[in-house]
């Protein structure tokens, strides 16, 4: 079965958020949870402060090709009331990361450093920078659920004969 793809550039975009993201969850989380020592800390730190910092033009990117070029036709299994919530869901996903984006660089309390490249510190003020490093870690936890439960949804499609991973994935010749 042939199935309308989204655009290049949304496909490119879509994995390279998909492979920073969960990289950037899975080990935030380790690094939060499992205690590693110090310096494996901070490296780890370094590495997904400038990852993610980097989304940071690159989601300004996504969301103008969000404009430019639609989402291709809905597959003709999907209900219009389905396709509804494929449309929240996807919209959740992407206020979501753009919370977790923007909470991320407004609660830092040092210049960010991204990959060598020093950004000053943008806020000041503590109480402000207290309430988006709250922000970060109640984003960053809606964002892991919500990537979950497309990751699963991807699967359950993929399962019942619907497939719609064809959809992001390069077009057969
Ligand atoms: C979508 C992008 C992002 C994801 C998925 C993400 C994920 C995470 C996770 C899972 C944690 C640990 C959670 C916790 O302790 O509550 C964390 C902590 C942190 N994040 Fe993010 N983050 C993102 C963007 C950013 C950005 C853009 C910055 C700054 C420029 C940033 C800076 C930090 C810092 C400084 C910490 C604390 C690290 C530590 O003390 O070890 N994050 N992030
Ligand atoms: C980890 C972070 C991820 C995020 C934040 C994310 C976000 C999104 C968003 C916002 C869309 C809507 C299209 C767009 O605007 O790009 C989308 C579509 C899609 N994603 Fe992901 N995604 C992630 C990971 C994955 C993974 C790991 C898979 C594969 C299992 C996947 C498979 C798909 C597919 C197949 C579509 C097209 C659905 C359709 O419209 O039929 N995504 N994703």
């Amino acid at each position: 079965m042939s199935h309308p793809h989204y655009s290049k550039p949304r496909r490119l975009l879509h994995w390279i958020f998909a492979a920073v993201v969960l990289w950037a969850t899975i080990s935030g989380y380790a690094s939060a949870l499992l205690q590693p020592p110090p310096s494996v800390k901070q490296v780890l730190a370094f590495i997904n402060v400038s990852l993610t910092t980097l989304l940071v033009p690159l989601f300004a990117l996504r969301l103008l090709y969000l404009v430019l070029h639609p989402a291709p036709a809905a597959p003709a299994h999907q209900s219009p009331r389905e396709r509804l919530l494929v449309h929240a869901g996807h919209a959740a996903l992407l206020i979501t990361l753009g919370t977790a984006l923007l909470s991320g660089v407004l609660m830092m309390s040092r210049p960010i450093d991204v990959f060598g490249l020093l950004i000053p510190q943008p806020l000041q003020n503590l109480t402000a920078i207290l309430f988006f490093e709250e922000l970060h870690h109640y984003s960053c936890v809606a964002l892991a659920l919500l990537v979950a439960g497309h990751i699963a949804a991807v699967i359950i499609h993929q399962l019942r004969g619907h497939g719609v991973l064809g959809r992001m994935l390069p077009k057969q010749p």
